[in-house]
């Protein structure tokens, strides 16, 4: 491909390197060194008009600073255009002060990387009062792919439909849920769900739902704690649902809170590989390169 590079941060070389063979182009890796003092030397070793940077953001704090120096690096050599691939955008879910004081993370965070890159790409971000990403950064083009065809597909490679229900855990999940339940052609409902703490969540019924017999696909966005699935998954328990397991977007969740959401009646977990995790099932390489071929026109 003229003209265009693909770069990496060191934690995504994986999931870049399937990008890149779905592109049919090269990986320049970007090279990161930690002082002992925890400082960074970051290092980009080519560089092209249009360069395109993986860096998928959850446990954001030092990738942050590491993918703005790496930014800089790109311009410095001659990237014109620098298309920023975050497949998880992190800090989105706080987008107001929640109580007095709170700094709201969204539009800090977009503030703070819309200087260095001309495009972001992101894939289901989590937005609620916002009514899309061109909204978090209006001063940089802003992309936010699907996944629900990814989830809908692993509910397909699993043949026989029958008694199958996909279950959305909240209110918020609604439009994705019905977007995915309509591509797996599966009836879907949606759980109410109050969180009264990190780890404390509450979920109920829809009134009158038959759960008997039923194989549940339990999806969620994000699992973080996994509190929101483990919850869902009791509470579908409870009412005898034959079968319960889960899918999700992006898996951010600690090896001790997926045992959690097993013992809670999960049968397992699958996710894309937007974060790198044992639970990864389908790749995004596929629906990234299709949207890059879109945004570069080749
Ligand atoms: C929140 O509204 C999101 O859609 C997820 O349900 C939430 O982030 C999951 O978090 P946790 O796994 O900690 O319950």
């Amino acid at each position: 491909m003229k003209d265009v590079l693909l770069t990496a941060m060191p934690h995504d070389i994986g999931p870049a390197e399937r990008l890149a063979a779905t592109m049919k182009t090269t990986l320049a890796p970007i090279q990161v060194d930690v002082f002992p003092d925890q400082e960074v030397r970051v290092r980009a070793t080519q560089s092209a008009p249009k360069t395109i940077l993986y860096c998928s953001l959850d446990h954001p704090n030092a990738k942050l600073i590491k993918l703005i120096l790496a930014a800089s690096a790109l311009r410095d050599l001659r990237a014109e255009k620098i298309i920023l691939v975050a497949p998880y955008l992190c800090y989105m879910r706080q987008d107001k002060a929640f109580h007095k004081g709170e700094a709201i993370s969204q539009q800090v965070i977009a503030k703070v990387l819309s200087p260095w890159i001309d495009h972001i790409i992101t894939i289901e971000p989590h937005l609620h009062r916002v009514k899309n990403l061109n909204a978090v950064f209006p001063n940089i083009k802003a992309t936010s792919l699907s996944a629900s065809t990814l989830l809908a597909s692993l509910i397909d490679k699993d043949g026989a439909k029958e008694n199958a229900l996909l279950v959305g855990p909240d209110q918020e999940a609604r439009a994705w849920t019905k977007a995915v339940a309509e591509k797996a052609q599966i009836p879907y409902i949606v759980l109410t769900k109050e969180r009264l703490g990190d780890r404390d969540v509450r979920v109920s019924l829809p009134a009158g739902t038959d759960l008997q017999g039923k194989r549940i696909y339990l999806i969620d966005d994000i699992v973080s704690s996994g509190s929101t699935l483990a919850a869902s998954a009791r509470l579908l328990k409870h009412h005898s649902a034959a079968r319960i397991e889960a899918l999700s977007v992006h898996a951010l969740c600690s090896d001790e809170d997926l045992e959690m959401i097993m013992t809670a009646g999960v049968s397992r977990l699958r996710s894309t590989d937007t974060i790198t995790h044992k639970t990864n099932a389908v790749s995004i390489a596929p629906l990234l390169s299709e949207a890059l071929f879109r945004e570069l026109s080749l």
